[in-house]
């Protein structure tokens, strides 16, 4: 079924509450009210790193503070986390030996969106891709002139690779063929806040020991991360080549518009990519949703997908559903 647009806003407190906000000639008893209208946030990351990003994203919402900045400043304990293999300056180095960060921010009101690829050496690519978003005309900037883009912002730099990621290299490249399956996990991280707009974030080393210049989905618009500021918001951790190549978060938001669930949306999503995809299920893919409802959600092709939800009453690290290769038909059922 359908929502149509003018259903969904009759349907929403989040329209009262922004639609209050935005009234300044309310009586004190009817702003009195439109704070009770106010909606409840809620949280959304992969895996269970995510909660303490999480956490903090709560935090910041419960002091006042946008979603934007709930956003970036959770989004920052992840990439302050140097035992975190997978994001930021703990991150995996390419296979030079050097980081290249992803990350990009999505902001649902104004549809504004900024993202930064393969930067070096800035320890909150996420800061730079908001940077990015809110004060150039561009979307996405890439290797040395995102860094020099951030630097002139005046973010601050920081070591990488660590000594512990060095060594781990050098050791990989001694060995190259034992240790290439070296996993990787971005944290993406949506949220519905309390002014009842959708904001996300994503932040990632990628893949490790990737080619150097490789680029995965994180920092893809519609890839990695989509808002849409009347439907919902997603993410996705994974291989990003099997994400970025089907527009994977815009198809979730894409059937969260269409009248699916956040958890139905993600799982329809890896099932269409597995059906197309000649890889079938063995695709390393895992999608997160939050809705303008506040419903959430997760899915991903295999078992065992785990993501972190927070609202002021819980946060919980939860499992994702996974599809079934029952499900899908025969073996990949587009596959030639
Ligand atoms: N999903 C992160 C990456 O593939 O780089």
């Amino acid at each position: 079924m359908v929502t149509t647009r003018r259903q969904f806003l009759q349907d929403s407190s989040v329209f009262l509450s922004v639609g209050a906000a935005a009234w300044p000639w309310m009586t004190s008893e009817a702003k009195e009210k439109s704070m009770l209208n106010k909606t409840s946030p809620v949280i959304v990351s992969t895996w269970p790193f995510g909660k303490a990003s999480n956490d903090e994203a709560l935090r910041i919402l419960q002091q006042g503070g946008s979603g934007l900045d709930a956003v970036e400043k959770g989004i920052w304990v992840t990439e302050n986390d140097l035992s975190n293999s997978s994001v930021g300056a703990g991150g995996m180095p390419n296979a030079m030996g050097v980081v290249q960060l992803d990350s990009c921010i999505m902001s649902g009101p104004g549809h504004k969106a900024g993202s930064v690829a393969a930067i070096e050496g800035i320890r909150h690519p996420i800061s730079a891709a908001r940077r990015v978003m809110e004060k150039t005309r561009h979307v996405m900037l890439v290797g040395a002139g995102a860094r020099e883009f951030a630097l002139k912002e005046g973010l601050e730099v920081a070591e990488m690779p660590t000594e512990g990621r060095r060594r781990e290299w050098l050791q990989w490249k001694a060995e190259q063929e034992k240790s290439a399956a070296k996993n990787h996990d971005t944290i993406a991280l949506i949220l519905l806040a309390p002014d009842g707009h959708l904001y996300g974030g994503c932040s990632t080393s990628g893949w490790a020991y990737k080619l150097p210049g490789r680029v995965g989905d994180s920092p893809i618009i519609g890839g990695g991360l989509y808002v849409d500021d009347e439907v919902g918001a997603a993410g996705a951790t994974g291989i990003g080549e099997n994400v970025m190549r089907y527009c994977g978060s815009f198809q979730v938001v894409s059937f969260m518009q269409r009248g699916a669930t956040p958890t139905e949306a993600c799982l329809e999503t890896v099932k269409a990519i597995a059906r197309k995809d000649p890889k079938g299920a063995d695709l390393s893919i895992n999608f997160i949703a939050v809705d303008k409802k506040g419903r959430y959600g997760a899915a991903g092709s295999a078992q065992g997908f785990s993501y972190s939800v927070t609202t002021p009453k819980f946060s919980q690290v939860e499992t994702g559903r996974a599809i079934s290769t029952k499900e899908l038909g025969p073996v990949g059922g587009n596959r030639p």
